[in-house]
């Protein structure tokens, strides 16, 4: 059981733009020819903070007309907020705040032996880095910059605490890194 940042960003290290577009990403491949399909199979539970949240919720009938439902996780979620958010009907999620050591152990514990994803924002990724609790970055880097946005990982993270894993080029849109984060105690 691992938890894993899996996310895509541009070029320069963002992963939305400032005011929190993803339209970007849309036309640089196909959800479905990247290894999403398989990874999301081995998730047992995943976290995200409000403003990832409330992109679902701006996008519902986009994300709906795409997978066949406003919220396409069959799996248990955790939202990270401080505010009171609305609901989404059908979906299994629990909205949370503050440490994330917590959220953590019920996310394990709902998971069984599966994978916990950390879906975003970066600095959620971030609170889970700080307290040793991220195992695997996994990120696509987009043919693309955008200049400025949403910070992919707000941390110093130096070598040899990342361990590269492995490169995977994605047709010409995509380039799929995946990290090992080592910890030393
Ligand atoms: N390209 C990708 O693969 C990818 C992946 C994920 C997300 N995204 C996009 O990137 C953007 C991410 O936005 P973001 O960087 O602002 O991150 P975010 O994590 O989605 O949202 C940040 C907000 O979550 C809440 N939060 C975070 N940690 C918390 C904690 N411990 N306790 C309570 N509340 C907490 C806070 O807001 P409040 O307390 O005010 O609610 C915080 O401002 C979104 O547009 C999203 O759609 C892209």
């Amino acid at each position: 059981m691992q938890t894993i940042y899996y996310a895509a960003a541009s070029l320069d290290g963002f992963i939305a733009t400032e005011d929190d577009s993803l339209d970007w990403l849309f036309s640089l491949g196909n959800l479905n020819d990247s290894s999403y399909p398989e990874f999301i199979a081995g998730v047992g539970a995943l976290a995200m903070g409000s403003a990832t949240y409330e992109w679902m919720l701006r996008n519902a009938d986009k994300v709906a007309a795409e997978t066949g439902s406003a919220w396409p996780y069959s799996q248990p979620a955790w939202i990270f907020s401080s505010r009171k958010l609305p609901a989404i009907n059908g979906a299994d999620i629990r909205f949370v705040s503050g440490d994330v050591r917590q959220t953590h152990a019920e996310m394990r514990a709902a998971a069984g032996d599966k994978n916990l994803w950390i879906v975003g924002g970066g600095d959620l990724a971030g609170q889970f880095s700080d307290c040793g609790l991220l195992d695997q970055l996994i990120i696509q880097i987009g043919s693309c910059t955008l200049g400025a946005g949403k910070p992919l990982l707000p941390r110093r993270l130096l070598s040899p605490v990342l361990r590269l894993a492995s490169v995977r080029q994605m047709g010409s849109g995509m380039a799929e890194l995946r990290y090992q984060i080592q910890r030393q105690i």
